[in-house]
């Protein structure tokens, strides 16, 4: 093949490289040989220091004494224990230095040994790759008074708590983008979350979210069960049986827009209609129905490609349904006037 000559078309697609794809799930597909090469951002080189003294034995004191409100962790001092997940316990804490509050997450002091402390450092610098307004960035990890302590901007709320009031179309509508937007940005940059739920969807002031949990639970999943898995109930198909794809994103954020607008869980086996079709209807355009359903195929391959691609067709459609709702806002309000005045009543009773 000449210099500056291009292969014809059909080549072309056959010679493309086959893209790599950062699972951040143990046991998939980490490509170490790449990871070397990405920077460590100075948060996370913080963490890495004692870890790397700690070097194949497990230097994480095993007992640990629970922690106490008011208690100092280093420069942090709890204010208040926001929750517990599968893997760590999640404060509310003072920087006492830089006088702002976090959000510390501190894995169960069993689950810490060394293995997990090596495969976190390789997840926190995928993480750190994928820097995005709506991805939930780490702010630090160390190791103090023997614990693996690791601080996150702290959020208002997980979406899951916020799904518990009433929301606005407007905010459905800027929430969907949103998430879209994340994982869009992450399969650009090759990466599968392969756990997005509600719980890990934090949400700050002016209803702004950020998507947490890229990889670090994941890692100490595979302490507890032997292998990574996402969440039942918020999982596609093919990921239940253990052969999850960027689909299966695609199938997850699907679900989550679901919630929103139906107000109800999908369930399994999710054939379509789903439960809450009747709600789905009411407050979804068919256009954009037709487009929550490709995402949520039960064969992953008729699903769209990727969020990229979701994204893109989401964008698409998006200012067509915000005009089909609001005509029906208005007719819905017309014809609630319309009842309300005498004349209209009587012309109803006629
Ligand atoms: N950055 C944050 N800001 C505010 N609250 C948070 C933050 N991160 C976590 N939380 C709170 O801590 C709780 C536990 O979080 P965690 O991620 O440990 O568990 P989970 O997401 O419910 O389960 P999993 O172990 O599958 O991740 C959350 O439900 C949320 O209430
Ligand atoms: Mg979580």
């Amino acid at each position: 093949m000449l210099p500056g000559k291009s292969l014809p078309p059909r080549e072309q697609k056959l010679r493309k490289p086959a893209k790599v794809w950062r699972i951040l799930r143990p046991g998939i597909h980490v490509n170490s040989s790449m990871v070397d090469t990405i920077p460590i951002v100075p948060g996370v080189a913080a963490f890495m220091r004692p870890e790397s003294r700690i070097s194949g034995s497990i230097a994480i004191m095993s007992t640990l004494n629970k922690l106490r409100l008011r208690q100092r962790l280093g420069k942090y001092r709890i204010e208040k224990r926001l929750g517990e997940g599968g893997f760590a316990e999640v404060f509310q804490a003072m920087d006492t230095i830089m006088g702002t509050r976090v959000a510390l997450k501190i894995p169960h002091a069993t689950l810490v040994d060394s293995e997990l402390l090596k495969s976190f450092r390789r997840e926190a610098r995928l993480v750190a790759k994928v820097d995005h307004p709506g991805i939930l960035q780490i702010k630090d990890a160390s190791v103090i008074d023997g614990r693996l302590v690791i601080s996150f901007p702290l959020g208002k709320e997980t979406l899951d708590d916020r799904l518990s009031r009433r929301m606005s179309l407007e905010t459905i509508f800027s929430i969907s983008d949103q998430l879209l937007a994340a994982v869009a940005f992450a399969h650009q940059s090759n990466v599968i979350h392969c756990d997005i739920k509600p719980d890990n969807i934090i949400m700050f002031d002016g209803s702004l979210m950020k998507l947490a949990d890229f990889g670090i639970a994941k890692v100490a999943r595979r302490t507890v069960h032997g292998c990574g898995t996402g969440t039942v109930g918020h999982m596609a198909p093919e990921q239940a049986m253990g052969r999850p794809s960027v689909r299966s994103d695609v199938f997850a954020v699907g679900l989550v827009i679901h919630r929103m607008f139906s107000g109800q869980w999908a369930e399994w086996p999710y054939d379509w209609p789903l439960n809450g079709h009747r709600r789905l209807r009411e407050r979804m355009p068919a256009t954009l129905m037709n487009w929550l359903r490709k995402a949520l195929e039960l064969s992953a391959a008729q699903r769209f490609r990727d969020c990229v691609q979701m994204r893109n067709a989401f964008t698409r459609l998006r200012p067509g349904a915000l005009r089909v709702i609001q005509r029906q806002r208005r007719k819905t309000r017309a014809k609630r006037l319309d009842t309300a005045t005498p004349a209209g009543r009587s012309r109803r009773a006629a």
